[in-house]
């Protein structure tokens, strides 16, 4: 036999014209944190008392928690004094409810009736097994038996809390059939129904009927068939509240408490990040997230996610991980190039447009809805000559003409192919600084004049500059229609004089409270290629010339640096470049 033939496959519930395939989700369902029972109880370490209050308070106080699992006060003295702690050190809202866990059995209910003496609003929770695996398995008993020992268990929470009630607490059932999605529907429905009438429910006591994937072993269609099924045929579907309570072992754990909702689930119980058991629970914050890019208000706040997080993480001693939806470090991080252009033009879009709509193609949400940036571009070997550009413009105020974007993207991926890593901004600006703004020769400015006068309404400039050229010391003078102009006649007739001027962009630049201008200029050599300078200079005109120098000499050291390669390889070019 082969290793994947000792599975057995799932068998799924037939159904005839189901519905929820054709529906869509509109609103938040009722949520239940369970992070503090079947979250906690996953961990290597379960939280201490402390750890708990924190998480708590984070549910409830930032995040919008209404309903909470605090824990299963009958299972250990520390989950019985967390219990109490809640209660008596006042820490639970008057509009929020804790939910305690307990098994089906007697004495366990009555220690868990002992613990939330005090309380306000209580969900009274039981479970017991229902699946065929786990009656054959575990309990060895029938349908017939798993029946009993859920509705035993039912009549006594009634009869306890009878007197509870009357003392004036708050207090709502619910019960949960273990292992729901491995039980067959029919016997599910007689059981649940069967707990219903032991618990008096009726449509103004509706008992929250929690149905598990307690292990995923199905696809999501599939579950959500289960649940479309078991409410049809469930006597008195109105004394109900369907709850779902999805885990994920198969991964799909959001998939399937989406498609359950669809199928008529009203609540969600769910764990921040999907902690919990194994592969843990659905995560709470992807499934509110989900709504929430969907336009539908979640009814739960993530606006803080990093403070969220940092919580977890020191409580549950878990990791986010990086990809993690909506949470991760990465998720809003663009590393392709094509990405990256695209992520830019839906910026530009909303800002030329006005719209209100999020519009960015590659961004699901707005980071700032949870609190956090657009990290604009991340720049590794993948990403494209727009990445660089990006961050030249938004983190350091250059913002470069287009057509040069694809030079200083090709120096930027060469470094980063070199260096094997993720180039950080200041790495890219290093190398925009080294590249353009630190070029010295073989060309230099040792003195320069610029002047301008009016004659009949047309301008006219003067240039005169002293250049240095290795150890030779030149002067140029010339005039044109503009500052460039003029540089150019000036230096007509020298060796820097082999460039045609292709174009030019400047804009001003703040550093500080001090404005200087930064010129971009484009020329082209004799062989075609285009080279890129850029000038500073608190004078526009000035920063031109730099530019103009910083391309010519750019030019030549390329130039120069071919000459050499090509000599190495034993073909010496025609051209000198000195
Ligand atoms: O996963 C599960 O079935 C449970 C029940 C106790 C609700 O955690
Ligand atoms: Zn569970």
């Amino acid at each position: 036999m082969k290793g994947f033939e000792k599975y057995i496959p799932f068998t799924p519930q037939p159904i005839e014209n189901r519905t929820w395939p054709d529906k869509s989700l509109t609103k938040a369902p009722v949520w239940c944190s369970v992070d503090l029972r079947d979250g906690n109880q996953a961990l290597i370490d379960p939280m201490n008392l402390d750890e708990k209050l924190e998480m708590f308070h984070m549910l409830v106080d930032e995040i919008g928690v209404k309903e909470v699992e605090i824990g299963f006060p009958s299972a250990s003295e520390t989950e019985y004094a967390i219990c109490r702690e809640l209660i008596e050190g006042g820490h639970i809202p008057d509009d929020v409810t804790i939910q305690v866990l307990v098994q089906a059995r007697p004495h366990l209910i009555r220690k868990t009736f002992e613990a939330i003496q005090g309380a306000k609003h209580v969900i009274f929770h039981f479970y017991n097994s229902t699946s065929t695996l786990q009656r054959q398995v575990v309990f060895r008993t029938d349908v017939a038996g798993v029946k009993k020992i859920a509705t035993d268990a039912a009549a006594l929470i009634y009869e306890m809390a009878g007197p509870v009630i009357q003392g004036g607490m708050d207090v709502r059932f619910e019960y949960s059939p273990e292992s729901f999605m491995g039980t067959e529907m029919d016997a599910a429905v007689e059981i649940c129904a069967a707990v219903l009438d032991e618990l008096h429910a009726d449509q103004n006591h509706r008992v929250i009927l929690n149905l598990p994937t307690t292990v995923e072993n199905c696809m999501p269609n599939r579950f959500a068939d289960e649940i479309e099924y078991f409410v049809r045929n469930l006597p008195g579907r109105e004394r109900a509240i369907i709850s779902l309570h999805p885990h994920n072992d198969r991964g799909c754990g959001i998939a399937t408490t989406e498609m359950a909702l669809l199928a008529g689930g009203e609540r969600v119980e769910a764990c921040l990040f999907g902690n919990g058991e194994r592969t843990g629970n659905a995560d709470l914050v992807t499934l509110a997230m989900n709504l929430y890019s969907q336009g539908i208000d979640p009814e739960l706040d993530f606006t803080h996610m990093d403070r969220i997080i940092q919580m977890y993480q020191r409580c549950t001693k878990m990791r986010v991980p990086e990809r993690h939806p909506y949470a991760g470090e990465l998720v809003f991080t663009a590393f392709s190039g094509s990405h990256q252009d695209a992520i830019n033009k839906g910026f530009h879009y909303m800002e030329e447009t006005g719209t209100d709509k999020w519009m960015v193609p590659y961004l699901p949400i707005d980071p700032s809805d949870l609190g956090r940036s657009y990290e604009p571009v991340r720049i590794n070997s993948q990403s494209g000559k727009g990445g660089a550009a990006f961050i030249m413009s938004h983190k350091f105020g250059f913002d470069m003409p287009k057509a040069m974007h694809r030079e200083f993207g090709a120096i930027v991926q060469r470094e980063s192919d070199r260096q094997g890593v993720e180039l950080k901004p200041e790495t890219i600006y290093q190398l925009f600084e080294q590249e353009y703004l630190k070029v010295d020769g073989p060309y230099s400015l040792i003195q320069n004049k610029l002047g301008a006068d009016v004659e009949n309404g047309v301008a006219h400039s003067h240039f005169y500059g002293k250049l240095r050229h290795k150890d030779t010391v030149f002067e140029v003078t010339g005039e044109g229609n503009g500052p460039i102009d003029a540089f150019f006649n000036a230096i007509r007739g020298e060796r820097m004089d082999r460039y045609e001027f292709i174009d030019y962009k400047e804009h001003a630049i703040s550093a500080g409270s001090d404005s200087q201008a930064v010129a971009y200029i484009q020329l082209r050599n004799k062989q075609g290629r285009d080279i890129f300078g850029v000038g500073i200079d608190h004078n526009i005109s000035m920063a031109s010339i730099k530019a103009i120098l910083c391309a010519i000499n750019r030019a030549r050291s390329m130039e120069h640096r071919e000459k050499e390669a090509a000599k190495r390889a034993g073909s010496v070019g025609t051209d000198s470049a000195n």
